[in-house]
């Protein structure tokens, strides 16, 4: 069977005591969306099937060996087993699935080319197998892949060319997929994306301006800046063509998706402080605010004068409300230590990090503990402090927690028994949720809340050592196995308890 029982049940530890659980799923408002996430890359494979192109991350695996030699070709094959797949998010519960549409399926050569109905077809299972099962479909357009032709041709999103392709693509989904999804995110975290492919160069196209890790082609300090503001563009005109063309008769919601860290400062010097703002100004402001208000942050302006790309009038006025929900991945929190007068030891571009050092430790104690990624750490009250935040600085906007799950540090751990008792995703899960419910005691206007991931899949630059989901996925067999976790979600979501 595709979906093999777990055999975990002797291993369990304190969470078998049928304590009373410190979070519950009422605390949380009737209707808020329970779900989990993934992203095609990630998991589909059939990375040439059915007149697929390669993608940007295809084509660079073609070239190079990265993350000991792994890759996305075969993944979780989720493009053969999405059916197996939706019966296990329908066993948990789940309300709504998160994914995102492979580009390079839909439109194998861009604008260039035609539409693929095998692309349609496969998304369309998908949607309506998810609507059959009671599953409300959270579609992400852009997450990470795009055609390569489109980085041969113009330098995807350093061009503004790519945002024509791009709401080329959001048109072709909106009209084949829009009268079943009502909930759509643009791009998936431009502001990880940017910092990775164009700052620090370990994403496809591997740009950096300062030497660093397997950074190919050295740049100017710019173009991180000038890559967001066609991811920005991109989005606000595929929002307006939404918000005009299609919402009315479909009546669904965009957003965009921004990856956020908590940043707390490092000591109660006024200096640390503002730092922090700094921070949240240079990271999560440069995108949101955009999007919310029309233009970039002043705090940006202010430090990065001309080469901060500017909006045309008639830009700020589509960018200005062009998303209905800020979509939220949060999975850490850091220090943050003021850089202004010193030299920043940050690594990567300090003037578009805002002069803001970014720390981990105080007095020698760590912010939190390690996961399998060495950014991030848990630190379960980041969750209500960053809600908080964007609560007060963007009125209040609807939100949606679209990412939060956690990979265990030990990544040499191969022992399926060891997987599958993950005591410590329960523990991440539970304490993050009872912060967000705070937060939205408080009167935050959080609409959902999505696992990354449902299932161990491919991590960008990591592999498969690197696992976040509440299944396990047997490398050699692709089998699927619900971890504990699995079944506290389940528990969770049907039963108010944790009890496994
Ligand atoms: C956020 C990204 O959207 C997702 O693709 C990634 O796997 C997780 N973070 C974990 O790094």
């Amino acid at each position: 069977p595709l979906f093999a029982a777990s055999n975990n049940g002797d291993t369990r530890s304190k969470l078998e005591e049928n304590k009373e659980p410190h979070v519950k799923r009422s605390d949380f408002p009737p209707g808020f969306l329970f779900g989990a996430a993934t992203s095609a890359y990630q998991v589909e494979g059939a990375y040439l099937e059915d007149a697929k192109s390669l993608s940007n991350w295809d084509a660079f695996y073609q070239s190079t060996g990265y993350s000991n030699g792994e890759n996305g070709d075969i993944a979780d094959d989720h493009y053969h087993q999405f059916l197996g797949d939706i019966d296990a998010m329908h066993s948990l519960g789940l309300d709504s699935y998160r994914f995102s549409i492979s580009w390079t399926r839909i439109l194998p050569r861009g604008r260039f080319g035609k539409v693929n109905p095998a692309g349609i077809i496969f998304y369309n299972k998908i949607i309506d197998n998810l609507i059959l099962k009671g599953i409300k479909p959270f579609v992400t357009l852009n997450h990470n892949d795009f055609p390569q032709e489109l980085e041969d041709k113009y330098g995807s999103w350093l061009s503004p060319e790519m945002q024509e392709d791009f709401l080329y693509l959001a048109e072709v989904c909106f009209k084949s997929f829009g009268d079943r999804v009502k909930y759509w995110v643009t791009i998936n975290e431009p502001n990880m994306f940017v910092e990775l492919a164009y700052e620090l160069g370990m994403f496809p196209p591997f740009r950096c301006s300062e030497p660093f890790g397997n950074c190919l082609h050295g740049n100017s300090d710019v173009e991180p800046l000038i890559a967001m503001h066609n991811m920005l563009l991109a989005h606000g005109r595929a929002a307006k063509l939404y918000h005009e063309n299609f919402q009315p008769k479909q009546g669904g919601l965009i957003g965009l998706v921004v990856h956020c860290f908590m940043y707390e400062p490092l000591s109660d010097s006024e200096l640390d402080r503002e730092a922090a703002k700094r921070a949240f100004a240079f990271d999560m402001g440069w995108p949101l605010d955009p999007v919310v208000f029309g233009d970039y942050p002043e705090e940006m302006h202010k430090y990065l004068g001309s080469k901060l790309p500017s909006f045309s009038l008639e830009e700020k006025k589509f960018m200005k409300n062009s998303i209905d929900f800020i979509g939220i991945n949060h999975y850490s929190t850091l220090y943050s230590k003021d850089c202004t007068n010193s030299s920043c030891s940050t690594v990567g571009n300090s003037s578009i990090q805002g002069f803001v050092e970014k720390v981990v430790e105080r007095d020698g104690v760590l912010i939190g503990e390690p996961t399998g990624l060495d950014y991030l750490f848990v630190v379960p009250r980041g969750m209500e402090e960053i809600v908080n935040l964007i609560k007060l600085r963007y009125n209040n906007k609807p939100m949606f927690i679209t990412e939060n799950g956690y990979s265990s540090p030990d990544l040499k751990e191969q022992r399926v028994s060891k997987l599958l008792n993950d005591v410590k995703r329960v523990e991440f899960h539970e304490s993050y949720l009872a912060s967000l419910a705070k937060s939205m005691r408080d009167g935050a206007d959080v609409r959902g809340y999505f696992v990354w991931s449902l299932m161990d899949s491919y991590e960008w630059l990591e592999g498969y050592n690197v696992r976040f989901g509440l299944y396990y996925v047997d490398r050699q067999t692709l089998t699927r196995v619900p971890k504990l976790s699995a079944r506290w979600y389940k528990k969770f979501l049907t039963n108010n308890s944790v009890l496994i």
